[in-house]
């Protein structure tokens, strides 16, 4: 039955070839290009956003201004590149964040994910 041997062949390497192309994908899941650059985020943080949300992301200058620190990276992300697209609007972030790329929001959401946070439910 050499058919039956060729086909299993086949299918063992499309397996492989399959395992393969996933394993490549997770690892560009996983590549700090993708989770975004801290210390980059920084930067940006501490040039523009600081001034309203405050140096450590704890202390915005007002109260109805959010905390951004400790919150959750895909949080920040998806609110930023709502912001962005206007899916979410306010006459202040929409501006803010038409001016970042999406470098900037990816390093930006990274940063305020790895501070300390003193978010909280009121109970
Ligand atoms: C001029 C003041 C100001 C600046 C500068 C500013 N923000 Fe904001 N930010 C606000 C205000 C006000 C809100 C609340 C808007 C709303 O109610 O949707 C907000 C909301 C946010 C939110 C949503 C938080 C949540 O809990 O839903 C994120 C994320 C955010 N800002 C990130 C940033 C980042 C990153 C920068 C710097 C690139 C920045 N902001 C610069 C004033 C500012």
């Amino acid at each position: 039955m050499k058919a039956t041997g060729l086909e299993t062949m086949t299918k063992l390497s499309k397996l492989k070839l399959a395992a393969a192309l996933s394993a490549a994908g997770f690892a560009f899941l996983a590549s700090p290009a993708v989770a975004g650059d801290i210390a980059k985020g920084k930067e940006k943080a501490d040039q523009v956003c600081a001034a309203c949300h405050g140096k450590d992301g704890n202390t915005p200058i007002d109260p109805s201004y959010p905390k951004l620190a400790g919150q959750f990276r895909d949080y920040l992300e998806t609110a930023l590149t709502d912001y962005q697209a206007e899916r979410r609007t306010n006459a202040i972030m929409v501006g803010q964040a038409k001016a970042l790329s999406r470098d900037d929001i990816r390093n930006l959401a990274a940063y305020y994910a790895s501070l300390p946070t003193q978010l909280s439910v009121r109970r």
